[in-house]
């Protein structure tokens, strides 16, 4: 306030206790934590600086128990450790200055997690017993044997180049085995080629830490083994061609891992490019082939395959891309407009078709005076596919002309626009007109 003499006054309160609690924020990190978070106080309710809090806590089972720790009032969060999984409990926070504690907040109620977090130990004593193209695989079971409902077992080719992180196309294969099993034999495996092997136990909760094993299948002594492998090898296990414009063939071969009878084949199918979820279709064979037909043409395709067995479903494969063939375009050059330039010329001009279904290499445009003349009677124009206007010469001035017009791909024209009509105008013969004009 100011007084009449123009000076300034300032209320100064003493320092006091906080007039309110910070509000709380919990989480639980994990069965045995919970952690407390609060934002600083204003200074409005803080009235002093805030040098420390005061948090209490006490399970619901025993409210008269309650535990309580300080924590310095540069700090906005705590978390408070070793805590009984599964297991109410109320919290609270009180801020203080020099002065004392201000009241505290409301008791906040809070449930621990369950301890379903358990840990499922690795297998132990995994050993593989590597041949020609074999893998034998053994373990002991899990320390948490009795908890497990079985073992899954995981197989996967190493790239000598792994370290590039480019898109990896081997295939991880996962297997369930029953929960007495304690050997597994991977069979049809390329010889010399390095494998990577998990196995790790499983219940309905949560799968467990898994042994690993690296290694190389051994050499063949048949020379006309590995060259046939190889070759095998070198080419992409999924061809796709275009069959037609609205088709794809599409080829793969089996799984490298035939230790799983392959019931059908999962094949995933969308436009390159798109990130919209529901234009991709998802198709079933139980061949090693498919014809994907109502495709569009002229259009990109990223194309993946899947392994379904009895309960066993393999990872999509990488991805290979395959165009469609390009067709005749499937609707009209759009917009067709006309306007005559004098009596003798028209300008017409057009946008390409919607749906061209390939690249326009020429549009043809007929035109006649006579709408009722069969077309092969029309006066015809044909531009490059690039160019979407004309100027046409030499018509009768006075005349109503017909116009319309069609695109062409490399397959063929597509329809023809609707026609429409534009009207030269009378020749003006400068004095002539005049003089008829003041004699009539
Ligand atoms: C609070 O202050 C103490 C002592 O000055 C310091 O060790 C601690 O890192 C500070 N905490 C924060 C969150 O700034
Ligand atoms: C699994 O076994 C290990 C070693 O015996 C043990 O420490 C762990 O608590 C067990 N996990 C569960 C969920 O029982
Ligand atoms: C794989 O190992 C198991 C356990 O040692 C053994 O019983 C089985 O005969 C082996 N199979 C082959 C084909 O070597
Ligand atoms: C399209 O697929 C059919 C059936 O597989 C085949 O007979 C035909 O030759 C294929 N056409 C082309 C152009 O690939
Ligand atoms: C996704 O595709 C569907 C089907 O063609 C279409 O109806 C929908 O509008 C598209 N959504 C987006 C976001 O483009
Ligand atoms: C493909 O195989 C899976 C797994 O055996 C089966 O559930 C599914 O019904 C099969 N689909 C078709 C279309 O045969
Ligand atoms: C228009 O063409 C039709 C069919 O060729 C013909 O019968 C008719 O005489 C023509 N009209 C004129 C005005 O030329
Ligand atoms: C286009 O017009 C020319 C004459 O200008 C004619 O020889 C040709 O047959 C016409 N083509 C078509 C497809 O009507």
């Amino acid at each position: 306030c100011r007084d009449a003499g123009g000076w300034y006054y300032v209320l100064l309160f003493p320092p006091s206790v906080p007039s309110a609690p910070p509000q709380l924020s919990i989480v639980s990190t994990s069965s045995t934590d919970i952690r407390l978070m609060w934002r600083p106080l204003s200074s409005q309710h803080s009235r002093g600086a805030v040098t420390r809090y005061h948090i209490e806590y006490s399970t619901l089972d025993q409210v008269d128990t309650v535990f309580s720790v300080e924590v310095r009032g540069n700090e906005t969060q705590f978390t408070l450790r070793e805590l009984q999984p599964n297991q109410d409990y109320r919290l609270r926070i009180a801020a203080g200055t020099g002065i004392g504690f201000g009241v505290p907040s409301e008791w906040a109620l809070h449930q621990t997690l369950a301890n379903h977090s358990m840990v499922i130990f690795a297998p132990t004593e995994l050993k593989v017993r590597a041949r020609v193209d074999i893998l034998n695989v053994t373990w002991h079971p899990s320390p948490n044997h009795t908890l497990v409902s079985g073992y899954k077992l995981s197989c996967r080719e190493v790239e000598a180049d792994e370290s590039d992180n480019g898109e990896k196309t081997t295939q991880t294969h996962t297997i369930r085995l029953r929960k007495k099993a304690r050997y597994h034999l991977l069979t049809g495996l390329v010889p010399d080629q390095q494998y990577e092997v998990r196995v790790w136990a499983f219940n309905k909760q949560i799968d467990g830490a898994a042994a690993v094993w690296k290694g190389r299948t051994d050499k063949t002594h048949d020379r006309g083994k590995i060259y046939l492998t190889a070759c095998v090898r070198k080419k992409s296990s999924i061809q796709a061609a275009a069959n037609s414009s609205t088709s794809i063939l599409l080829r793969w071969e089996k799984p490298r891992f035939s230790n799983v009878r392959i019931i059908n084949y999962t094949v995933r199918c969308s436009p390159a490019g798109t990130t919209n979820a529901s234009l991709v279709s998802y198709y079933t064979s139980s061949a090693q082939e498919i014809l994907l037909g109502a495709l569009r043409p002229f259009t990109r395709y990223k194309l993946a395959v899947q392994s379904n067995g009895v309960d066993v479903v393999g990872p999509f494969s990488g991805t290979v891309e395959e165009s469609t063939l390009s067709d005749r375009p499937s609707t009209p050059p759009e917009e067709l407009q006309l306007s005559a330039l004098d009596s003798s010329s028209v300008v017409a001009s057009w946008r390409p078709p919607l749906e061209p279904n390939g690249i326009i290499i020429s549009y043809r445009i007929l035109f006649s005076g006579n709408l009722s003349q069969p077309e092969h009677l029309w006066e015809n124009l044909s531009q490059d596919g690039s160019i979407t206007s004309v100027e046409v010469q030499g018509l009768s001035s006075d005349t109503r002309y017909f116009f319309k017009l069609e695109a062409s791909t490399e397959v063929g024209p597509g329809p023809f626009s609707p026609v429409k009509d534009v009207h030269t105008p009378l020749q003006i013969y400068g004095m002539c007109q005049k003089v008829h004009a003041i004699y009539r």
